[in-house]
């Protein structure tokens, strides 16, 4: 990858960006910052379907399943409804949370002797100016001692109740709500000071749940809402985090809410947490968003001397999981782990794991994954980077989520921690994990997201013209494309627009031609190749590819050489019953929905980042690398759903499969 720097602009990145202000003009700085800063780039998919998930419908959708005859409505009746006054145990602490959204935050939590549990946190926020970083500062603590009202922000409340409010005996979930400074339900919330968004979209994407895509209109006309397709995933999927005390800032006037005399209620909230996690995980496998509670649970052990029941004990703020330490095999507390490398790991993974991963990842990622991806001995619920190697695996996923889109970590005050600073903090300690990462500046301080990566698509055969997409750069403002090489030095080819985002390739002959498509903003620019082959006898043509015709029996046949196994060995709804592979999260054998579940997981705006091609072509899943783009045939695959995702992923006509 080259990156071209305008080195005059660049070197001291941030005293930069005022000097190329004065230079080039506030407007066109704005617009190539803008890219990484508008309201909602933080706390939302990356692909958020279209918009299906990212809406206030959704949000009423939610509420209607988890409230179905409203009588949760205000913090008042939620109360109510979750019987504050009549806990078995009630917990009350103030602190302020100075690695999520730097609230203070004063939370009270109840438990039932049934297992129900509620939590609810006021939070209060002292607004210095508007958008002010300052907002978030310590002083926010003092306003939750006192209950200011004047800097009440709002609250969030999480239960734990029952799925089917008429029966007491269903799994219990934890469904989450969020209530404005008067107390009233909202369906949306700034949150970061980026602008409103709908709620609870963000609370649960942090609290580890699947959004599944479904149908609002018919939740919110359903009697049994909870009961709706897609509905029960994304109930059962959303957890309650661990409170990680060394994140939490205390206030040093009050004794009362200092550390050490908080330590015992903050265990107690921890253990009820830990309870949900081991309530859910004690359900069959083949539930729906069942997740392996396993690596949660060894975090909080491990934090609380090894002792899951957490009775007596003092909170540790430097262990570090067996996944995460250098030589665990010698490690008394690390016999047995799954965890136990086959020789010594590289020096350094406990910092790593104690300086970046935990402050910065695992809040949010120790809550990720399913259990059907915990393949024997294999990296398929990776997400949850319960170990080094399974996060080590993801590097090239790293470097582009982190260092060049920048929407990892996923929340902005998280992200502004992890970035505070770029020369010797955490971006460059990670960094020196990643093979090849090479987004260092003159003073070798590793370069904030925001430079521009062009993304021309995959090298893939066409036929003639063809619509070149590279849309789904990133950060880029200017657009240019060249013709490197031809198949045929007598070969004519023509670009309608070189300079656009979209533009149509013509080539007088077949074979093989190289493009380049350079991107740039103020910062830089960047290049990347692809190489079109062109071939106008390709049958199908790109444009025919269909869904029901050509991708459905990809998923469903063998028909490819050097695929050992169906994508329906392990994705049909029979094995998401049970066995091996039982509560897998996607079926492709199922016609009424197989479209729509594969649709949920392609991204029209960035094809090759498309979850459809992103699994299966790497370790990093449940099943294995299935195509192994090293492989002339695996490459053959690949480059036939990219098309197909190009050209629109049309599902066809088929009526069994697309209605
Ligand atoms: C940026 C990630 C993030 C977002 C967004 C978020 N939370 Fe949390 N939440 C956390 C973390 C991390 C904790 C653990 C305590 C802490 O660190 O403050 C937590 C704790 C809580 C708790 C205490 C119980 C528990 O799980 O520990 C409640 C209640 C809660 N959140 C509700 C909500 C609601 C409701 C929303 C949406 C309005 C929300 N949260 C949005 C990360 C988030
Ligand atoms: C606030 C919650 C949150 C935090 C903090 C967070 N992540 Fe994530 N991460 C997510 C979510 C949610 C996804 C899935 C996003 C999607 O697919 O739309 C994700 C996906 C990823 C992926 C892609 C995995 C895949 O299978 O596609 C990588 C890599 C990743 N995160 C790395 C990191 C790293 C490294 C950190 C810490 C520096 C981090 N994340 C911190 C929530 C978070
Ligand atoms: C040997 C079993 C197995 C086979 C075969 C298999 N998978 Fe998977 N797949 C899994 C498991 C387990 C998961 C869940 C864990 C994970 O996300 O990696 C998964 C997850 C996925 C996901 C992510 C779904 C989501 O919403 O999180 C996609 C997409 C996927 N597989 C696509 C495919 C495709 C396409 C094929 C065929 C080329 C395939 N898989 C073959 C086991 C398999």
């Amino acid at each position: 990858m080259s990156i071209l720097l305008r080195l005059g602009c660049f070197s001291v990145l941030v005293l930069m960006l005022a000097a190329c202000n004065e230079r080039e003009g506030a407007e066109t700085i704005a617009s190539a910052e803008r890219a990484v800063e508008v309201p909602d780039n933080f706390l939302r998919y990356l692909n958020d379907q279209q918009g299906a998930v990212l809406s206030t419908d959704w949000s009423a959708a939610y509420y209607r399943a988890v409230d179905p005859i409203s009588n949760r409505t205000t913090l008042q009746d939620w109360k109510a409804a979750n019987q504050f006054g009549q806990c078995d145990e009630e917990v009350h602490v103030v602190f302020r949370d100075a690695k999520d959204l730097g609230y203070g935050r004063n939370m009270r939590g109840c438990r039932h002797a049934d297992g129900r549990v509620a939590i609810f946190v006021d939070n209060y926020v002292v607004r210095v100016q508007p958008s002010d970083p300052s907002n978030y500062g310590p002083i926010n603590v003092e306003a939750a001692i006192s209950e200011d009202r004047h800097h009440k922000q709002g609250t969030n409340a999480i239960e734990f109740t029952p799925i089917d409010p008429t029966d007491p005996d269903s799994d219990k979930v934890a469904k989450f709500f969020t209530f404005d400074q008067n107390g009233l339900r909202s369906v949306q919330a700034d949150l970061d000071g980026r602008g409103n968004k709908p709620m609870p979209q963000p609370c649960l994407l942090c609290h580890g749940a699947t959004l599944a895509a479904w149908d609002s209109a018919a939740i919110v006309a359903s009697l049994a809402p909870w009961a709706e397709p897609g509905v029960e995933e994304t109930l059962k999927s959303a957890k309650l985090n661990l409170l990680e005390l060394e994140s939490f800032d205390y206030s040093p006037y009050v004794s009362r809410y200092s550390r050490s005399q908080q330590e015992e209620p903050l265990r107690l909230l921890n253990r009820f947490i830990l309870d949900t996690y081991q309530q859910s995980a004690a359900r069959p496998l083949a539930d729906p968003g069942h997740w392996s509670a396993d690596f949660a649970v060894e975090v909080a052990s491990k934090r609380y001397l090894d002792q899951p029941e957490l009775l007596g004990q003092v909170y540790q703020d430097d262990s570090v999981p067996c996944g995460w330490r250098v030589n665990p095999s010698i490690d008394a507390d690390c016999v047995g782990s799954v965890d136990l490398p086959s020789e010594p790991r590289q020096e350094g993974v406990d910092l790593l794991y104690k300086r970046v991963v935990e402050p910065n990842c695992i809040g949010c990622h120790s809550v990720r994954g399913s259990s059907a991806g915990e393949r024997q001995g294999g990296d398929g619920n990776a997400i949850n980077f319960s170990n080094y190697e399974k996060f080590i695996g993801y590097s090239d996923l790293i470097v582009d989520y982190v260092y060049h889109r920048g929407v990892m970590p996923l929340s902005l005050r998280n992200y502004e921690k992890f970035w505070a600073d770029r020369c010797d903090g955490a971006p460059a300690l990670l960094a020196s994990f990643l093979p090849e990462f090479d987004r260092y500046d003159e003073q070798a301080c590793v370069i904030t997201p925001g430079l521009p990566v062009a993304k021309p698509g995959a090298s893939r055969p066409v036929d003639t013209p063809v619509l070149l997409d590279a849309s789904g750069s990133l950060f880029a403002r200017d657009f240019q494309w060249q013709v490197l090489s031809l198949a045929d030095p007598s070969a004519v080819v023509s670009l309608s627009s070189p300079s656009s985002s979209v533009t149509q390739f013509d080539a007088s002959h077949e074979g093989d031609y190289v493009l380049r498509l350079t991107v740039s903003n103020l910062r830089g620019s960047h290049s990347e190749d692809v190489t079109l082959t062109v071939d106008n006898s390709l049958s199908p043509a790109p444009s025919q590819l269909t869904f029901a015709d050509h991708v459905l029996p990809v998923l469903r046949d063998i028909s490819y050489p050097g695929r050992v196994q169906r994508c329906t060995d392990c994705h049909s709804a029979t094995a998401q019953l049970g066995g091996a592979y039982a509560g897998i999260p996607v079926v492709y054998d199922v016609d009424a929905t197989v479209y729509a579940e594969v649709i949920e997981r392609v991204d029209l705006d960035d094809p090759e980042n498309s979850l459809l091609l992103r699994k299966p072509t790497r370790d990093q899943h449940g099943g294995g690398m299935l195509i192994d783009r090293s492989s002339a045939d695996g490459m053959a695959l690949y480059q036939m759903l990219i098309n197909w995702i190009r050209n629109g992923a049309d599902c066809g006509a088929d009526p069994l499969i697309c209605g």
